[in-house]
């Protein structure tokens, strides 16, 4: 197989590198400190450390590791430890899961600060070169996670590279979205950002790149034929790219309020989905040689139109809170909780296919309590005449839960009589690879980073291009240019607006 080899646990340490070419590829594998920045929020403790648990666990973490949480809010080690290991999962037939996180915990360190006092960094890096005095070689890395809100990124970035930077030594910092509101404020953040960190040195998350079935996409595009072949406006007719939650912003709505769903789900995790389904084949698995044909394919997509758009916001059923009964929410808002828009690629491959990008919170999902995405590649009809009414084919990728592949395709019914009938090709990943585990997106993704891979995060102009296309319709919702649109309503848990058949539609979906 031509994909890049998988990783390895470490074991052993490393070597000086001084090059700054050398440092963008540099693995880290030994005297390296892990500093989660936000440790007391609710991505360190719902992702971040669980993420760093597993690789932990597994031997993916550098040799003899040391991971350092740092938030304003204080804790003595033991509360530190407690949040920080609260989200493993647990189950009683895992053998030797408690020792694992008793040496977990061994690892981890706390030290309490503020963001904005080089006081507080120097505090910070003191506890550091405690860590690092017992290195027995030169070298040092040290990887600056940011759980921590936009507002303080800049502040952060700046103390680090001047209190805690490493030198000699590799330093690199992991950022979360979301980067800006817009085209100028994401500008403003990059520039910001770049006065202190160089591109190489920074990792932009966007946790779909390291889900197993985005991941994928490479591969099941370029390596069949059969799927290559195909790939393309003379063959496909529209495409779907969706995202459901069964849940609202409960709590996170001062948050959300001031973003919306398209900021949140459709202008990262869903175009990132969209351009690597779409783009040309890479020169190489280098991340730059896949990053250039992302760009490639997102510059060919013009702004979103107004009239490609359809927006609702749920309100209150069967029991269930409305978007504005929740307290965190401002009144009267009109954010949308759900969108679905509508993108062209105007380029040879594919021009007139339509792209429908949907997201909503407050959806029901069949019987899964729990967010599902999914894109699918419908294909145009086959040329009636032997047939009538025959279904279209539809190669569907869930990337969760329970990741599949799954192809819609039309059989012969079993027995005597030549009728066709709709049937699946089916890869269900846990019937297929039981004894697989398949890692979190965060476990992928910070492997990544201590391996000195950007493949999977997003390169500075990719977010530029990807703010250019999305910037005119969230300035319009945002009634920049004059009154807002007023978003449908939708019951939760429902699938959206009720006009979302139509739209879908409108583009030529046929349900089979
Ligand atoms: P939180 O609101 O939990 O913030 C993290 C920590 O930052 C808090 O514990 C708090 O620590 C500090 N903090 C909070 N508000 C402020 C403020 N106004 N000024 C300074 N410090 C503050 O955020 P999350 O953990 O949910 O998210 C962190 C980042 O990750 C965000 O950029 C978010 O958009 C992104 N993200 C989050 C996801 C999630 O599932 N939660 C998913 C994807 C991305 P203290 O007061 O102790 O310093
Ligand atoms: C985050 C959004 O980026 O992705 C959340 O801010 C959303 O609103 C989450 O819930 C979904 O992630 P996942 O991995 O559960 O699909």
């Amino acid at each position: 197989p031509t994909a890049p080899a998988g990783p390895t646990p470490h074991m052993g340490s490393s070597a000086v590198v001084s090059s700054s070419s050398d440092a963008a590829h540099y693995e880290m594998k030994g005297n390296t400190i892990i500093v989660v920045f936000g440790a007391s929020g609710d991505l360190a403790k719902k992702k971040t450390f669980p993420a760093l648990f597993r690789l932990f666990r597994q031997g993916f973490l550098p040799n003899d590791v040391k991971i350092v949480g740092y938030a304003r809010t204080k804790m003595d080690k033991a509360e530190f430890h407690s949040r920080a290991t609260s989200y493993i999962k647990k189950s009683d037939d895992d053998a030797g899961l408690a020792e694992s996180i008793d040496k977990f915990k061994d690892t981890l360190t706390y030290v309490d600060g503020d963001y904005d006092t080089g006081a507080a960094f120097d505090v910070l890096n003191a506890h550091l070169l405690e860590i690092e005095a017992h290195y027995t070689s030169e070298d040092k890395n040290r990887l600056f996670y940011f759980a921590l809100p936009p507002n303080v990124f800049v502040t952060v970035a700046k103390n680090i590279k001047e209190h805690v930077y490493a030198s000699p030594g590799v330093n690199r910092i992991i950022v979360e979205k979301p980067f800006g509101k817009d085209l100028d404020s994401a500008r403003e953040l990059l520039s910001s950002l770049k006065q202190y960190w160089s591109e190489e040195e920074t990792y932009r998350i966007d946790h779909y790149l390291g889900k197993e079935m985005v991941k994928n996409i490479l591969v099941l595009r370029f390596a069949n034929v059969a799927f290559a072949s195909c790939w393309d406006k003379s063959h496909i007719s529209n495409v779907q790219i969706t995202f459901k939650e069964p849940f609202g912003t409960e709590g996170r709505g001062g948050y959300f309020d001031s973003f919306g769903i398209i900021r949140d789900v459709l202008q990262n995790h869903l175009l990132q989905v969209l351009s690597i389904l779409t783009m040309e084949r890479p020169v190489s698995f280098s991340a730059e040689d896949i990053r250039d044909e992302k760009v490639k394919v997102l510059r060919c997509i013009p702004p979103i139109a107004q009239e490609d758009t359809l927006l609702g916001q749920y309100v209150g059923a069967d029991g269930k809170p409305g978007y504005l009964d929740d307290d965190t929410v401002p009144r009267g808002s009109v954010c949308p909780t759900f969108a679905a828009t509508t993108l062209w690629i105007n380029n040879p491959r594919w021009e007139g296919v339509p792209f429908i990008l949907k997201a909503g919170k407050g959806i029901m999902n069949g019987r899964y309590f729990c967010p599902k995405s999914k894109y699918g590649i419908q294909f145009k009809d086959v040329t009636q005449g032997i047939f009538q009414d025959i279904a279209r084919n539809e190669l569907v990728i869930r990337i969760q839960p329970s990741e599949a592949v799954y192809l819609k395709m039309n059989a012969k019914t079993p027995g005597l009589q030549t009728h066709a009938m709709v049937t699946e090709m089916d890869l269900t990943y846990n019937r297929r690879f039981a004894e697989a585990k398949i890692p979190e997106a965060y476990e992928a993704l910070i492997l990544d980073a201590l391996q000195g891979d950007h493949s999977n995060f997003v390169r500075h102009d990719e977010l530029d291009v990807a703010w250019k296309i999305f910037t005119p319709i969230l300035h319009w919702i945002d009634g920049k240019n004059g009154t807002p649109p007023h978003p449908s309503s939708y019951p939760y848990g429902l699938r959206g607006p009720q006009d979302l058949d139509k739209f879908i539609q409108k583009y030529g979906y046929h349900r089979t």
